[in-house]
């Protein structure tokens, strides 16, 4: 079963490979390169063909803009499939964009980083892997200046997220609270997802007007970050995205390390790491709830819900362990009935939750691949080994599809199939 699962997901990255030296998420759906599914697909693809591992990371970080910003998508190539591409986006708005790549204006979750260090623990040529590391870590560690120095408006060590498209976590119902603040025009657009995906599955078109209306009020100020920061109705510090921040900077500080003479770029990972700790164990965790929940930083309060962005500090080493035991805790009451499969990305209990809608509810593997470890670093060894058998099984029964429904008696994959991260961090739970 597990050679087999292992040849299918090989042979989902190898197809979805694109000749300009990155992986697609998934044909059709969406056809560009995607920050954090990029850095999750060079993992899995460390495991049967390193120089692609390499280019995948290489071909993102070529897209870096001068100021340390990394794009959510690089529109290395041309497609009609998606909506909004790279004409509604106009990066080149920025003073400081790449002039050689389109890309979006927004960012994704920093996992760069610990996407390195993953690699180098794959890798068996580890001498070759560090030389690579050595040609792309700067790049790296100037996106993490770029988030605190633009993103951290009050120097506390928390950074925010203007877009929910930054998150990673698109539709969450965290967000909706903010869309009730807004009154977006009605957008005339067309859509491309639906013609993939049953509109069932994906986000409604009034959804749709708000994410579209932040990327205007973005773009009518070039993107220029202290305007976003004062005009954007949607400004979060979100759990998940500052922990894999904080995630990546111990990656960094451990890497540098291993490079040697980084002296300087080591103490100041240090002082930030140090810092975010803090600020994100104070600012950020609900006691009520018993986990860390997001910061609605323009409305000035904690967004009191939980999803599985609250347990992902469990994989950065961020909580104590009183706290970790407390979201554990929390995870397994909520989460983790036996008719349920971990994790959902929304509380179950929750009428918010929606098991079939993109991140209302489902299962996602990325989000189960960084519990994993994160469980497992803290000893709770049979939770830990509870979410790799699920996410398995999830995946040796429908296939490799984008999200999971978390319903036992109601099980299905959704979304796009042939999905490469979830066929990317198979691989790698399969593989230990
Ligand atoms: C969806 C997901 C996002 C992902 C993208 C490409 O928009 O919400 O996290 O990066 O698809 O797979």
């Amino acid at each position: 079963m597990k050679e087999k699962l292992i040849k299918q997901a090989v042979q989902v990255l190898s197809n979805n490979f694109q000749k300009e030296g990155f992986t697609i998420p998934c044909k059709g759906l969406y056809p560009f390169q995607w920050k954090w599914d990029s850095g999750f697909i060079a993992i899995g693809l460390s495991y049967f063909n390193i120089s692609n591992a390499k280019k995948e990371i290489e071909t993102l970080l070529n897209a870096q803009w001068e100021n340390g910003f990394i794009p959510h998508i690089v529109f290395h190539n041309e497609s009609d499939t998606y909506f909004p591409g790279p004409d509604f986006h106009q990066s080149n708005l920025h003073f400081l964009s790449s002039k050689e790549y389109k890309s979006t204006g927004m960012t994704q979750p920093p996992v760069t980083g610990f996407v390195l260090q993953e690699m180098l623990r794959i890798a068996s040529d580890k001498e070759g892997m560090l030389q690579f590391i050595e040609t792309q870590i700067d790049k790296v560690y100037r996106n993490h200046q770029y988030f605190y120095k633009n993103r951290d408006i009050y120097n506390e060590g928390l950074v925010y997220i203007y877009h929910n498209w930054e998150s990673g976590t698109d539709n969450s119902p965290i967000w909706d609270d903010i869309w009730e603040t807004m009154n977006p025009p009605e957008y005339d657009f067309e859509r491309r997802d639906t013609t993939h995906v049953d509109a069932s599955q994906r986000p409604s078109k009034r959804e749709y007007d708000y994410y579209l209306h932040i990327i205007e009020i973005a773009k009518e100020h070039n993107y220029d970050d202290t305007k976003i920061a004062e005009l954007s109705p949607f400004l979060v510090q979100d759990p998940l995205f500052n922990a894999m921040l904080i995630k990546s900077n111990s990656a960094l500080i451990g890497l540098y390390t291993k490079l040697g003479e980084n002296e300087e770029k080591i103490s100041q990972l240090k002082k930030w790491q140090e810092k975010s700790i803090k600020a994100f164990n104070e600012k950020l965790y609900n006691e009520n709830l018993g986990a860390y929940v997001h910061y609605d930083l323009r409305n000035g309060k904690q967004i009191e819900f939980v999803s599985s962005s609250s347990f992902s500090p469990l994989f950065s080493g961020i909580p104590d362990e009183k706290k970790a035991k407390e979201i554990v805790n929390t995870m397994l009451t909520k989460f983790g009935g036996e008719d349920k499969y971990l994790c959902a990305s929304f509380d179950p209990t929750s009428s918010r939750f929606n098991p079939k809608k993109y991140w209302r509810g489902p299962v996602w593997i990325n989000l189960n691949w960084m519990l994993y470890y994160g469980l497992k670093d803290y000893g709770f060894i049979d939770v830990a080994q509870r979410v790799k058998e699920d996410s398995i099984e999830l995946i040796k029964n429908d296939g490799f599809y984008e999200y999971f429904d978390s319903r036992k008696s109601n099980n299905g994959g959704y979304g796009g199939s042939d999905f490469s991260w979830s066929a990317a961090l198979i691989i790698d739970l399969l593989h230990i």
